[in-house]
């Protein structure tokens, strides 16, 4: 049996370190936010090149928080795409905004900048590029498409700890970056949490503010604020884990490059080549027998997931976006085709070699049987 994700694997190699930091919180009688949280933020920021992290409680919180920080409410509009996780869309509605949708690229699986353009109205206040599965949008064209119309560049970095471009890393693009700690992602928390990152000190004040229920001080609420604060064993927990994110990126984009290796000509679509600009959060092969692959592999003991099935605006929860089947034919071409393989820093390569073995026993069958 191969586990898509095996946090199991993961525990046994910092869970002694993990459980010492936790214990000493435990005793330290400081729960929410506190000194961990705080060192945490220090070193996320150093982690990511940029000047300020701020701890909040999850991923969607960072979202949710960034938009709320950079002034958009309620007919401003925020353009993202439909192919993520719904906390991205979600994050927007929470903001009062009014989230416009716009396809993928077919090359990269995340946000294309041409349809970016096209979208852009007077109303519009920010894009939202997603990192999918760990690899860096296209922010070069992004980011200078966001300068010439004068619009924040709000990046949803909950895949992508630590992918790096040019010399800058996830995060740190636009304006403000978002991360999630969620247990499964790349840095994973014992349970909920999440970061904002920004350059710019009056987001992170926002952001700061905004978390803790609009306090300048005690019980002094300048704002209307939220309660979206990190806990500080989640601190504690992530800064034993952040030590390794380095270490375990490599791993991932070693087992990205040994699929390659032993897939390519398999007739699967692969992933972009393992370079700096990807940490594999995901590894998704793409392949219009998908329905069928799934459960041979499941028959032979290695489990996948799908990221994601269904595009945002087909989610009967997103009707009222007003988007239906058809409006992103991209988006909706990979939730059909999409497949996640295994891929976890403790994967071995025997692992690997007995997915991929799997996966090409399955294609050459299906080619015979063409
Ligand atoms: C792309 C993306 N955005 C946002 C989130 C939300 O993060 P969280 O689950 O920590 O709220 C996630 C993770 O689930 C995600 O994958």
């Amino acid at each position: 049996m191969i586990p898509f994700l095996d946090l199991h694997a993961q525990y046994r190699s910092v869970g002694k370190d993990i459980e010492a930091a936790v214990v000493d919180v435990l005793r330290s009688g400081e729960y929410v936010l506190g000194p961990q949280v705080t060192a945490f933020e220090r070193e996320f920021a150093a982690h990511c090149g940029a000047r300020e992290a701020i701890a909040v409680s999850s991923g969607t919180a960072a979202l949710h928080l960034a938009l709320v920080a950079a002034g958009i409410g309620p007919g401003d509009e925020v353009i993202t795409v439909p192919m993520t996780f719904v906390a991205t869309v979600a994050a927007v509605l929470y903001a009062g905004a009014t989230p416009v949708l716009v396809d993928i690229d077919p090359g990269t699986w995340t946000m294309d900048p041409v349809e970016v353009e096209a979208a852009i109205t007077p109303r519009t206040k920010a894009i939202m590029p997603v990192h999918l599965h760990g690899r860096l949008a296209d922010m070069g064209a992004i980011v200078a498409l966001a300068r010439r119309h004068g619009l924040l560049v709000i990046e949803d970095a909950a895949q992508a700890h630590g992918a790096e471009r040019d010399g800058k890393r996830a995060g740190t693009f636009g304006d403000i970056g978002c991360f999630s700690f969620y247990p499964g992602k790349n840095l994973g928390a014992c349970g909920e949490a999440g970061a904002v990152v920004t350059d710019r000190a009056d987001l992170a004040d926002a952001v700061r503010l905004l978390r803790d229920w609009g306090q300048a001080a005690k019980y002094e609420h300048v704002r209307l604020g939220f309660n979206l604060r990190m806990d500080n064993v989640q601190g504690a927990a992530l800064r034993v884990k952040l030590r390794k994110l380095d270490e375990w990126t490599q791993k991932r984009r070693d087992v990205a490059a040994l699929y390659r290796e032993l897939l390519e000509g398999s007739g699967l679509t692969l992933p972009a080549p393992a370079g700096h600009d990807h940490v594999f959060h995901v590894y998704a092969v793409r392949t219009k027998e998908r329905d069928a692959l799934r459960p041979a592999l499941t028959a032979a003991g290695i489990g996948t997931g799908i990221h994601y099935p269904k595009p945002v605006h087909l989610q009967p929860g997103y009707a009222s976006l007003g988007y239906g089947p058809g409006a992103f034919p991209e988006s909706e071409l990979m939730g059909l085709q999409t497949l996640s393989l295994p891929i976890f820093p403790e994967m071995t390569s025997d692992q690997v070699r007995e997915v991929a073995a799997a996966v090409r026993r399955f294609s050459e069958g299906a080619r015979d049987a063409a």
